[in-house]
């Protein structure tokens, strides 16, 4: 586990916070206490997010957000996640970056894992920020669950991976500041493909059952 790790107090900036997955993120941060600053490539965007969540969350562009928060979590869809991340190298050194992008593709068999050349969204994003601790999580939370007020506890463990053990530690904590939530160290970056692809078959289940299916890791 996390042994002593404190984040109490730690500000949370989210990328493409205007988005399902960094709305509801940026949510239950908030409600934990946390400063949250959710980023848009729009300001008036990231604004009109950050009053739907209340909570004091507030909205900048993504540069400014990168720039304050003292965590930064990437949650834009895989298309733009590369391009975004070069854009933003400077403003995001010696910080905490969390990678919770999915390369998925859909077709009439539904969802799939797409190649990255890289490896993985995570190892993309630990390629492009070479002076960031980029940690990988937060890949199979439910954003209509974050999002649901009737969901006090969310039923879940997130999967952490990394490189820098204090960095894995950090997000660890982080998660666990969601009711219900267990942060779970799941290995280095180089196993964040699985990881990502995994949500390709929650995405199956979550079909067939109409649920909104989560990971649960046993004698831990
Ligand atoms: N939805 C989920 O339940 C869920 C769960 C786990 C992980 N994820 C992962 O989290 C990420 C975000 O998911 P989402 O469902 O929230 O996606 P989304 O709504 O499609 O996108 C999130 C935000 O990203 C920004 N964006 C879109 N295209 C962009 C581009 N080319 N460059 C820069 N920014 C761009 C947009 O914000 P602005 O237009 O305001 O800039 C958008 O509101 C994805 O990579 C997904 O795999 C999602």
């Amino acid at each position: 586990m996390t042994g002593d790790t404190t984040v109490s107090g730690i500000s949370i900036g989210i990328l493409g916070g205007t988005g399902d997955q960094g709305k509801g993120l940026a949510r239950r941060f908030a409600l934990a206490g946390h400063p949250v600053l959710i980023g848009s490539r729009s300001a008036g965007r990231a604004q009109e997010a950050a009053e739907s969540i209340g909570s004091g969350a507030r909205g900048a562009e993504n540069a400014v957000v990168a720039t304050e928060a003292d965590l930064v979590i990437v949650a834009v869809p895989y298309d733009g996640h590369k391009a975004l991340l070069e854009s933003l190298r400077t403003e995001l050194a010696g910080k905490i970056v969390v990678d919770c992008v999915n390369p998925l593709g859909f077709d009439k068999q539904g969802a799939y894992a797409l190649p990255v050349e890289e490896g993985s969204a995570a190892q993309q994003a630990a390629a492009v920020l070479p002076d960031s601790r980029v940690v990988a999580a937060f890949h199979h939370v439910s954003a209509v669950v974050l999002m649901d007020p009737a969901v006090e506890k969310v039923d879940l463990d997130v999967l952490v991976l990394g490189d820098d053990r204090e960095a894995t530690d950090t997000v660890q904590a982080l998660a666990s500041v969601i009711p219900g939530v267990r942060g779970i160290y799941g290995g280095r970056l180089r196993n964040a493909f699985q990881v990502e692809a995994l949500t390709a078959n929650l995405i199956s289940i979550n079909r067939r059952y109409k649920a909104h299916a989560g990971v649960r890791v046993t004698d831990v």
